[in-house]
């Protein structure tokens, strides 16, 4: 329930994130409410920001809605406007239509315009100028995610008196492709605003260590860099993850096992349920996998009579050329493999393009035998994580790309290159198969990983590292 609230208090702690972290529920009266998110990133920050007299900078996900700030649940919300025209030129633009792909390794092609830059330039700087505006003396901010990379330079610039901390949640790509772009000097130069430049992973910091050399020549000692004013930026990894206790005690409920039960059930009682999870993205390799899928029961190595596909494939910035095209070209697959592979009232690919609540999710999670995580490129991906911690036993399989961020820590997965298609029949199929003691001993070790590595001590550490970041001026 939101507050109005026009005096605002200088908050001593701001996020500053492309979305904010609620969402708008109307009533039938046309009234409007605000909801928390059920993001983890959102659980995560929420009791940091409750506890510091926290703020929230970002968009409300919607063109042409100029909202004043609100207090909710004890966090002050600060929506950011943009036009239509923003939408498409920062948003669906320079954000998802050049970086995003050129961000993970060109696998569609990045468009590069000059509208679109500019219009990325006036967005980053308002985000900017909204978190000047609110930030108490001497206070932390930290500015999440590719959309926001030109923010730490421009929100040092107004306030050197800040600490400023930036998280990227994607890859962070080898130079050789970073250097396509044309605005190559501005965004390192608005990431070297930061004290602290977090990433997925360890080559993410090295690549960006790399470019500094590479493209500014300022010197730089493993994670450390000088610039020429004395002042020292860090750039590290932080893996992120997810409330791992708050997955599992959620699948753990009387009902969620019912629930799977019934889903499994619905399906034909399949003797190897798999379970894809995904945004509708290019990304995830969402055709491979269902190729494979498809191959090993033409094959004859699965019979379709005891083996079952559910995809999942949550709506994602769909006005996006590529994504389009994408959800066509999956479309078309999986219409042509059920009327090639199914029977009467058995499709052997069960694919939804929607998005299910948690519960229902939980369930998901819980019925299937092999989870199957198959991107061409992922910072991190959490769906891995999230089938591990919903698991009640050491039991189950999990499928992981070795070009996804998680595959650095779940080591212990059946690992596959989505790009060969023989390899990853082979270990879907040795995934499903294999004899039950060995599912056994890489499951508790993966379980272990993710239930140690939660994504509070993923905040806390990150926090803490910004903490001891000296202050520069
Ligand atoms: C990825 C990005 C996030 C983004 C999310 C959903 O996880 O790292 O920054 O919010 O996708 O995409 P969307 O464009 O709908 O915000």
């Amino acid at each position: 329930s939101g507050t109005p609230n026009g005096g605002l208090s200088p908050a001593s702690f701001v996020v500053v994130a492309n979305r904010l972290p609620v969402d708008r529920d109307i009533d039938e009266d046309g009234n409007s409410d605000w909801r928390t998110s059920p993001g983890g990133l959102v659980t995560a920050l929420e009791p940091v920001l409750k506890s510091r007299a926290g703020a929230w900078v970002g968009w409300v996900g919607a063109p042409d809605e100029d909202l004043e700030p609100f207090t909710h649940d004890g966090m002050e919300i600060i929506p950011v406007p943009l036009s239509g025209v923003e939408v498409r030129d920062y948003y669906e633009g320079f954000s998802n239509g050049t970086l995003w792909p050129l961000y993970h390794d060109v696998v569609a092609h990045p468009e590069f315009h000059r509208e679109w830059w500019d219009s990325y330039l006036k967005v980053n700087r308002r985000f900017a100028d909204r978190a000047a505006e609110i930030a108490d003396d001497g206070a932390v901010v930290w500015i999440q995610d590719y959309q926001l990379q030109l923010v730490p330079q421009m929100l040092r610039e107004r306030r050197p008196d800040l600490k400023i901390g930036f998280f990227l949640h994607i890859p962070f790509p080898p130079t050789e492709l970073f250097q396509q772009l044309p605005w190559r000097r501005e965004i390192l130069e608005g990431l070297l605003g930061a004290d602290l430049v977090g990433f997925q992973i360890n080559g993410g910091a090295q690549n960006f260590t790399r470019l500094v050399r590479q493209l500014a020549h300022y010197p730089t000692q493993r994670g450390s860099i000088e610039l020429p004013d004395g002042r020292r930026v860090l750039a590290r990894a932080y893996p992120i993850s997810i409330q791992t206790q708050e997955f599992y005690d959620n699948a753990r409920l009387p009902e969620t096992a019912k629930r799977a039960e019934e889903i499994r059930h619905e399906l034909g009682d399949p003797k190897y349920l798999f379970l894809g999870v995904d945004r509708l993205d290019y990304t995830k390799g969402i055709y491979q996998r269902l190729r494979a899928f498809g191959e090993l029961i033409s094959d004859g190595l699965l019979d379709a009579e005891d083996a079952v596909f559910v995809q999942v494939a949550n709506p994602s910035r769909e006005r996006v050329e590529e994504y389009k095209r994408l959800r066509d070209d999956i479309e078309r697959l999986v219409g042509r493999l059920n009327g090639e592979l199914g029977q009467l009232g058995r499709p052997p690919i069960n694919y939804m393009h929607s998005f299910y609540p948690r519960d229902e999710m939980a369930a998901l999670y819980r019925a299937a035998d092999v989870m199957v995580v198959t991107p061409l490129r992922d910072g991190m991906n959490l769906v891995a994580k999230e089938y591990i911690a919903c698991r009640q036993a050491d039991d189950g399989a999990l499928v992981l790309s070795e070009f996804a961020g998680a595959a650095r820590e779940l080591r212990q997965a059946y690992m596959i290159n989505p790009y060969d298609i023989n390899q990853m029949k082979e270990r879907m199929l040795e995934a499903a198969t294999d004899a039950p003691r060995n599912k056994a001993r890489r499951m508790r070790i993966l379980r272990r990983q993710v239930f140690e590595h939660d994504i509070d001590r993923w905040a806390t550490n990150f926090l803490d590292d910004l903490g001891s970041c000296t202050r520069s001026r």
